[in-house]
């Protein structure tokens, strides 16, 4: 039987710590923007008095910023949820407070659900509303549990704090900047669009704002981030139309930033401009993560993905014309609905004209609530394995040879944190390969010119080049 841990909860339970701070422990689950979120709920935390601690047994707050794109991902949320009730338990013994949050994906789509299936929980918190995060704490702590997941009419980045200086050093001279949020493409294997509403771009001037804080914080190098990030619109200073590619020009302005990078892209949105922003920038590092999910022109029809693969690769060539090094990443589905051998071969054969520095690949999940999850003819799982085993191996096999490929080479990469060895600090090249090399503390932050004298699959080790 499971207790409803919920009334045991006594409301203003004392702060424990001499230094009169709550301390908030996030765990971050899923792709890159959560990874953004959950810094900038930190910041909303923080204006409430609460610090962020490493250790969980040490927290009166646990937040998890959970991901709903596959089953797996959304199950693990249930699991840590169980782990979690048994603490509370402890705590509610020993008579301190701790409090349990879900924000991020699952808790947009599941909301209420959360609260029926794990009682322990106190606040549900959407990614359009976690602006409200202090105030929905507030309302748990005075006994309410809280579902947070309308999507708030206010703009959720107006009402946050920006990040303090000493904060945005702490997380390092690499830093994510969210320009759009949202999907309107409705793939149809794809929660996102439910889960994180349409699609909105955060306007300029905004985002310029940000990234000079950034950049006067010690980073060198912005991701650009949005579900749909080359869909990003906007307005200019005389109210004209701007695109990703203006972004960029504009970004690239910005004293301090060094390298800029974008993801994730959708084929379509793929416009002119930003094909010349990868002409003409320097500081656009060439690498480009473009999924396209399957080569089969059948497959990518059912999956609402509007593009042929024949576009897909002619894309690819624009792009390589103007920027000869760009290194390809893509994420890849096997097993849609309906998926044959033959449909499989196609994704195999445009890998394989392709050759992806780097990708991602999964089985299909059904999502409850897509169009693909109405379909029938589900590939057999047993298959499905088969097949991400193959595709995985060749995906291995031209990261390998890409990696291979920059053997002796002299690059440039920027020093980003201390590595596993004394002495040694890991940088990130170009084409986002970490990159080992002995070099100072001091030094973080550089970019510095090294040859490359070993490659790993994940990997590359350097030397410093004299000079
Ligand atoms: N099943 C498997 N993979 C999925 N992705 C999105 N939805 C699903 C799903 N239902 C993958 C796509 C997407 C990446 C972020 O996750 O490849 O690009
Ligand atoms: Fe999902 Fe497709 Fe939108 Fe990407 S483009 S977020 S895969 S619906």
């Amino acid at each position: 039987m499971t207790q409803d841990i919920a009334s045991l909860d006594a409301p203003d339970l004392p702060v424990r710590d001499g230094s009169n701070s709550r301390k908030v422990f996030v765990k971050t689950y899923g792709c890159q923007m959560n990874v953004y979120d959950s810094g900038r709920m930190a910041d909303a935390l923080a204006r409430d008095g609460y610090v962020q601690t490493e250790d969980m047994q040490d927290a009166d707050l646990v937040l998890l910023n959970t991901c709903h794109i596959r089953e797996k991902a959304a199950e693990k949320v249930y699991s840590a949820l169980g782990r979690l009730r048994d603490m509370k338990k402890e705590r509610a013994a020993e008579g301190r407070e701790f409090m349990i949050g879900v924000a991020g994906c699952v808790a947009q789509a599941e909301g209420e659900e959360i609260l029926r299936r794990a009682p322990a929980v106190d606040v549900v918190i959407g990614p359009q509303t976690y602006h409200r995060l202090p105030e929905a704490l507030k309302r748990a702590r005075a006994g309410d549990r809280v579902v947070e997941t309308d999507y708030a009419v206010e703009d959720k980045f107006e009402h946050l704090p920006a990040t303090d200086k000493a904060k945005i050093r702490a997380r390092g001279v690499t830093a994510f900047l969210t320009v759009q949020e949202g999907c309107d493409k409705f793939c149809t294997f794809c929660v996102v669009p439910y889960t994180r509403g349409s699609e909105v771009s955060r306007p300029l001037a905004q985002i310029l704002d940000e990234a000079k804080k950034l950049a006067d914080g010690g980073v060198r190098e912005i991701t650009l981030l949005g579900q749909n990030v080359n869909a990003w619109h906007g307005q200019g200073r005389n109210g004209e139309s701007l695109t990703l590619g203006d972004l960029l020009y504009e970004l690239a302005t910005v004293p301090g930033i060094a390298r800029l990078r974008y993801t994730t892209s959708h084929p379509r949105d793929m416009d002119d401009r930003l094909i010349e922003a990868h002409r003409d920038l320097r500081v656009l590092m060439p690498y480009l993560h473009l999924p396209v999910q399957a080569g089969s022109d059948r497959i990518l029809k059912a999956m609402n993905r509007r593009h042929t693969a024949a576009e897909y690769l002619t894309l690819i060539e624009r792009i390589r014309a103007v920027r000869p090094d760009i290194a390809m990443s893509g994420d890849f589905i096997v097993g849609f609905p309906g998926e044959t051998d033959a449909d499989f071969e196609a994704t195999m054969a445009l890998i394989k004209t392709v050759h992806y520095a780097q990708a991602f690949s999964f089985k299909y999940s059904t999502r409850p609530g897509t169009p693909g999850a109405e379909l029938g003819d589900q590939v057999d799982d047993a298959v499905k394995t088969e097949r991400l085993e193959r595709l995985q191996a060749l995906l291995f096999e031209q990261q390998r040879a890409f990696n291979e490929g920059c053997m002796d080479k002299e690059i440039d990469i920027l020093l980003e944190k201390p590595g596993r060895m004394p002495g040694q600090l890991i940088g990130r090249s170009p084409w986002l390969q970490s990159v080992n090399v002995d070099a100072k503390a001091s030094q973080i932050g550089d970019i510095i010119k090294v040859r490359i004298t070993g490659t790993g699959p994940n990997s590359l080790f350097s030397e410093l080049v004299a000079g």
